[in-house]
């Protein structure tokens, strides 16, 4: 089954919130998903270090003759997407980024929060894309640690964390950017403290430039039959394992 597959990888779980929305319009397809959790969180690691760990994956998913990458992770897209796309041109590398091009088509007048892990929002490339589709309207919110505390499925520190670091921006946004894609997973908390806010999550999108990429290139699957999920976490952990399928079910 691993001929032909697509590999979608992150640091965590987080990426099956991306995978999920590529399923949707890509059922057919063959997916790796490659969940990195022994490195994780990647958000507070050096440039190098993430360069270093997703060039392993890539080389994983070519081994397995993968026909695309997906980098289900906004800190990893952030970071080594154009240097990995410059090593391996033989393959197309689609990578997530932070929604906020979708707040400035659909929502530039609403104040913004943007969420992301203190790596996205430091890099170069998130600059240019703030710079670019800046509503002068927008927080932007490094969660150093939270990403962490999704991965271990922790209720208690997530509610915890989301209580003292939102405080400040209840009835303040109307928009929120879920830059990271282990955020999704906590969508209704983050609700629960901010109350009425609209997300716009990057997933979807990608989902839809990940299909015309195949389109274009003709690699899409003639099978007409539901495609198969292989899942391989850098610890082994059979609990991610299982959390991973119940959330694509769900
Ligand atoms: N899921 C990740 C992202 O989209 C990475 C979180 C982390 O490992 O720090 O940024």
């Amino acid at each position: 089954m691993n001929n032909n597959s697509i590999g979608v990888f992150d640091s965590g779980i987080g990426g099956a919130t991306v995978l999920k929305e590529i399923i949707k319009i890509l059922p057919n397809e063959n997916y790796i998903f490659y969940s990195d959790s022994i490195h994780n969180p990647y958000g507070d690691k050096s440039d190098d270090k993430i360069l270093e760990f997703c060039d392993d994956i890539v080389k994983e998913f070519l081994d397995k003759k993968c026909k695309a990458i997906v980098i289900a992770c906004n800190t990893a897209s952030a970071k080594s997407a154009d240097r990995l796309r410059k090593k391996y041109p033989q393959i197309p590398i689609i990578a997530i980024e932070p929604a906020y091009k979708m707040v400035h088509d659909f929502a530039y007048d609403k104040t913004t929060l943007i969420m992301a892990t203190k790596g996205t929002i430091e890099s170069e490339k998130f600059h240019k894309l703030y710079d670019k589709y800046n509503n002068h309207k927008t927080y932007l919110m490094e969660c150093v640690g939270l990403a962490d505390i999704i991965e271990q499925n922790d209720e208690e520190k997530i509610d915890k964390y989301l209580n003292e670091n939102l405080k400040e921006y209840i009835g303040k946004v109307q928009n929120v950017v879920l830059g990271c894609t282990h955020y999704p997973l906590i969508q209704d908390k983050i609700k629960n403290v901010l109350g009425n806010v609209e997300f716009f999550n990057g997933a979807p999108n990608l989902a839809r430039h990940l299909k015309e990429v195949l389109t274009e290139e003709n690699m899409l699957t003639d099978s007409t039959k539901k495609g198969n999920i292989e899942f391989i976490d850098s610890s082994n952990s059979e609990l991610k394992k299982e959390r991973f399928f119940n959330y694509l079910l769900f």
